[in-house]
Order: C-alpha cells, then structure tokens, then sequence
C-alpha cells in the first residue's frame, strides 16, 4: 500500500527521525522546555515511511498522532532520555534526521518536592549541560548518514555551515524562527547544506518540505552511501 503511493527512494533503508521538544525537569510540576511543535519532524517521519523507508520516530513531549506505517514509536521527555533512544534506535540504522529541538541545558539538580517561593528573594537556577546526541553520533566510527536541523534568528546560513562542520554532519536544514516561519507555524522554508553544495526549498507547508527533504536526503545518501 505504501509503495503504491511512495517513491520508494528510501525502500528498504532504516530511518531515525526525532521530532519535538524536550522537558527538563525542575520538580515535580515545573520545567524548561521550548516551543517546537513536533509538526516538522512528524512530517519527516510519514514522508519518509512514503518513501519505502522503515521509520523509528523518537518524540518529545508532543500531543501529535502517528504517523500511519511506523515501525516503532518511542516517546520521551528529556535530552538524557531522547539520547538514549536514538543512540539505541540508530544502532542499526543507515539514516538519522534530527528534527528535534534538544535543550541545551538541564536544572543541575531536579528536587523531588515542589519548590517553594521565598517571597522578596530571587531565585538562581544552575543548569548542567546536555549531551550533544548528533555529536555522539558523528564520534563513533560507524554511523549512520546524519541529518541535522538549525532554527536560528539570524545569520542563517552562517550558523549552519558551521554546525554541519562542527558536528560532523553529511546535511543540515536551517530554517529562520519568526515572520509567520518556523517554531509553532504552519509554514516554514528550509536552506539545505552539504559538504560542497547547497540547494533552498521555498516557503512551503510542512507536509509539502518535509517530502523535498526527504528527497534531497535520499539522493545525498546514496551520493555517499552507495
Ligand atoms: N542537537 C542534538 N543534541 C543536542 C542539541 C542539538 O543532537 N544536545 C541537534 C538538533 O536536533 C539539531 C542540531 O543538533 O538537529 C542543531 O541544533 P541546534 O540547537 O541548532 O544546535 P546547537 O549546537 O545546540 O547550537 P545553538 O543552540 O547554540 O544554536
Ligand atoms: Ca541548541
């Protein structure tokens, strides 16, 4: 059924995708998150299970459906816990797309009642650092084809050439945050990196974007894999 709407570019391959946001715990009834919608990486997943793919999707704390012809869903909260699934979900996968907005930060210390206000006293959060999960990826010998996502404000193109560098990445989608695009919208538009080209995707939904990646994702792959 799904070869007979799919073009089948990734037919047979094991895909990764993480989509969404992650909560870090502060107590039992606070936390840090972020405002991915999840929608982006959701899109990834099912335009990649159109592709002939056999999708993992690893999802943040996100009130999103499935999408039909999964292999596997594995939901989480926390980097530490997203880290875990994709390190396990990727072991035998030739694909991860990494749509998911980690935090970059944890609290140092998660108390286990709630804490209380001290009124007329300011409070100071220490935060410990998370894991970068591309870049633990990217430092094993064998892994698979990596894709990563970079939301900036400003300076694009910049910011993402250097991530792609930085984190050992064979793409990366950057997509400007703000003016209707990108975190809780619609529509988003994506500029795409490799090592030696790059190619933009027009202002577009998610569903119609996430099927141009999943496209461009394809032929890089077998450029390099195959
Ligand atoms: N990422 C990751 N692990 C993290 C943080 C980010 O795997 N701990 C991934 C994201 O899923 C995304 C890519 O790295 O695919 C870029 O994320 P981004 O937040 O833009 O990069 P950072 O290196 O965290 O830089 P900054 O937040 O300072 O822009
Ligand atoms: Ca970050």
């Amino acid at each position: 059924l799904v070869d007979s709407f799919g073009n089948g570019a990734l037919r047979g391959l094991k895909v990764v995708v993480s989509a969404g946001p992650t909560y870090e715990d502060i107590d039992p009834v606070r936390f840090i998150g972020n405002r991915s919608s999840g929608k982006m990486g959701f899109a990834v997943a099912e335009a990649a299970v159109h592709a002939g793919a056999q999708v993992t999707l690893i999802a943040g704390p996100v009130g999103l459906p499935s999408p039909a012809g999964l292999r596997q869903r594995v939901d989480v909260r926390s980097a530490a816990q997203m880290h875990a699934a994709v390190l396990a979900a990727s072991q035998d996968a030739q694909i991860y797309i990494a749509a998911a907005a980690v935090g970059d930060y944890r609290p140092a210390e998660v108390a286990d009642h709630k804490i209380k206000k001290q009124a007329g006293a300011d409070l100071t959060l220490q935060l410990a650092e998370n894991p970068d999960i591309l870049g633990s990826l990217s430092a094993q010998t064998v892994h698979p084809f990596l894709v990563g996502f970079a939301a900036e404000t400003h300076d694009v193109a910049a910011y993402a050439q250097d991530k792609l560098k930085r984190k050992g990445l064979d793409m990366i989608a950057a997509n400007q945050v703000g003016g209707g695009l990108g975190f809780e919208a619609a529509d988003n538009a994506l500029q795409l990196f490799w090592p030696g080209g790059s190619l933009s995707l027009a202002r577009a939904n998610k569903d119609e974007l996430a099927r141009q990646l999943v496209a461009q994702v394809a032929e890089r792959y077998q450029a390099v894999r195959a």
